[in-house]
């Protein structure tokens, strides 16, 4: 095999949530772009039955399933769904699904705490273990977290949201110490501050928090969701058999200064 072949995926099928817009859309158009089947998940019918529209104009075959993944019991549902979509094989889990909430700890509500933690790790592990078991039995497959920089760091206003991926990125490292011998890839990447709508707000509400970040990323722009795609198919094909229990920062260098 040559070296480019080693990035392939064409053919191959994938889940990935969050993917009606922001980061996860990007990613789910590089997968499909680069030839993967997609079933896409996000909690709104609408918008994702547009992005899957999109996407799935031409090539390879796109659907959906609109679920709330907050609702993590209902979750085994959602995924046989998507299974059925795909023909029962699964190759490619990306968990690009993710809530944020700005509040001062102090005043953090308890109900607020709970549904960052649901979306952003509860349904993280359950759909992991879910694709999981697909995978194990299969013998084969890659499961894509998406971390944060606030998995390495806790930063301000954000005590749910740095809990939860600072979750994401062990429980990458434990799926990873169970699972990379039986054929199943576990990582994670790790966006830095991304042009999306999560983020979009800030520069208006916190323009001088906005201005520090942008000073500090030594590539001196904040990220594109396009600049997802070079790491999301690395970790997706052969090229990466090797590599489990990684968190690939992809930051323009941010975690370096
Ligand atoms: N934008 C950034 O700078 C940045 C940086 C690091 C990590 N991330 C992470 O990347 C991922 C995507 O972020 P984004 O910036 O594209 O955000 P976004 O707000 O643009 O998109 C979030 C996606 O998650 C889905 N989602 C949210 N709550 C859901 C729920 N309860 N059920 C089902 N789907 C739900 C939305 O439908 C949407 O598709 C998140 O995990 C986020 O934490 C983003």
């Amino acid at each position: 095999m040559n070296l480019i072949d080693m990035f392939g995926i064409k053919g191959k099928k994938a889940i990935v949530t969050g993917g009606s817009r922001g980061l996860g859309y990007a990613m789910a158009e590089g997968l499909h772009e680069a030839g993967a089947e997609i079933v896409l998940i996000a909690s709104n019918e609408e918008k994702l039955k547009r992005a899957a529209e999109k996407l799935g104009k031409e090539g390879a075959k796109v659907y959906y399933a609109a679920a709330d993944l907050g609702q993590t019991h209902m979750l085994d549902r959602t995924y046989e769904k998507a299974m059925g979509c795909l023909g029962g094989h699964l190759d490619i889990l990306i968990n690009g699904a993710g809530v944020q909430y700005r509040c001062k700890a102090e005043d953090f509500p308890a109900d607020r705490w709970q549904s960052v933690i649901n979306v952003n790790l509860n349904a993280v592990f359950t759909l992991c273990q879910l694709a999981g078991r697909t995978m194990l039995a299969q013998g084969s497959g890659k499961i894509i977290n998406i971390a944060s920089m606030t998995s390495f760091f806790g930063s301000e206003m954000v005590p749910a949201y740095s809990a939860s991926k600072g979750g994401v990125m062990q429980l990458t490292k434990a799926l990873s110490n169970e699972w990379a011998s039986r054929g199943v890839n576990v990582n994670a990447i790790a966006p830095g501050y991304m042009i999306t709508e999560l983020t979009g707000d800030m520069k208006a509400k916190n323009p001088g928090q906005y201005q520090e970040i942008t000073n500090r990323i030594p590539a001196h722009r904040w990220g594109q969701p396009e600049d997802l795609m070079g790491a999301v198919l690395f970790l997706s094909s052969r090229a990466s058999d090797y590599v489990s229990g990684a968190i690939l920062p992809v930051d323009g260098g941010y975690l370096g200064k």
